[in-house]
């Protein structure tokens, strides 16, 4: 943890910062320096917990309840994240998995996915580059199945990834003449609430025979969001234990 008094520390933002990757995501942005603030939907609890962790460590963490498919929650979070610090990194992670055959696919499902991994993600990044500081880091966090899923009825979900890993590579150049840079990670199959269902499944298909920790793709989004990543823009990066080869 780098204790800089609070006057001189910079924002990160985690949008989907209570579980999972999010969660690990905002604790290793704290561990750098960052007073991070982190949005989610509904759990209110563990958003506390992942806040009460950061502040034990010495760190600066608020957490702020808005859906990522509502553009006037996000825009009330940004009001907040700013009053924080000069916002320099935002990690759009917010996302759901939810499956279906083709011939069984409800349309509610399809719109839910496309509302929050594809719409949500175009207004998180919207609102974080406004406000960010020339110079900032914005990281969105894909999928593999954008590359391949090996798992039946993912492929609605696997489209909101490929469209992410689109939307990203573009966005770069509508970035880059303030030198802000945006990158996708695609992680494979980690460990968290939504793969407890089917670890097994993963576990055999992945040639590394584990599933990944949100811990390490947490570590690639520091370094994403690093000095020494200054000159990688528009990229996706596959973290995923070989599943997708
Ligand atoms: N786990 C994997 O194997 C894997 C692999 C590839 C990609 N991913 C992607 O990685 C991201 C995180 O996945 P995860 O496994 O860490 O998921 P998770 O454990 O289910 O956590 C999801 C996080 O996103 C938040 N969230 C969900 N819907 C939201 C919404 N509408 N508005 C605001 N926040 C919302 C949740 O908030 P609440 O706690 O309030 O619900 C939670 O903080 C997702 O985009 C997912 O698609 C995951």
């Amino acid at each position: 943890m780098t204790n800089l008094p609070s006057s001189a520390r910079k924002a990160a933002l985690v949008f989907g910062g209570s579980r999972g990757i999010g969660a690990a995501t905002a604790r290793r942005l704290a561990h750098e320096g960052y007073a991070v603030a982190l949005t989610y939907a509904s759990r209110t609890d563990k958003a506390a917990e992942v806040v009460g962790s950061i502040e034990a460590d010495g760190g600066v963490a608020i957490a702020l309840q808005a859906d990522s498919s509502d553009a006037n929650a996000i825009a009330t979070a940004m009001d907040a994240v700013e009053r924080l610090g000069p916002l320099h990194v935002a990690v759009v992670n917010a996302g759901i998995y939810e499956g279906s055959p083709l011939e069984q696919f409800p349309l509610d499902m399809l719109d839910r996915m496309l509302a929050i991994n594809v719409r949500g993600v175009f207004l998180a990044v919207q609102a974080a580059a406004s406000r960010m500081a020339d110079g900032g880091s914005i990281i969105t966090i894909g999928s593999n199945t954008a590359v391949r899923s090996g798992v039946v009825g993912s492929s609605v979900y696997a489209m909101t990834k490929a469209a992410v890993a689109t939307l990203v590579r573009e966005l770069a150049l509508d970035l880059a003449p303030r030198k802000i840079t945006i990158n996708n990670i695609q992680p494979g199959p980690i460990g968290t609430d939504i793969t407890a269902g089917f670890l097994d499944h993963l576990v055999e298909g992945n040639p590394l025979k584990r599933v990944g920790r949100p811990d390490e793709v947490a570590a690639l989004a520091a370094f994403l969001s690093g000095a020494e990543a200054r000159y990688i823009t528009g990229a996706s990066l596959t973290l995923d234990g070989g599943y997708s080869i």
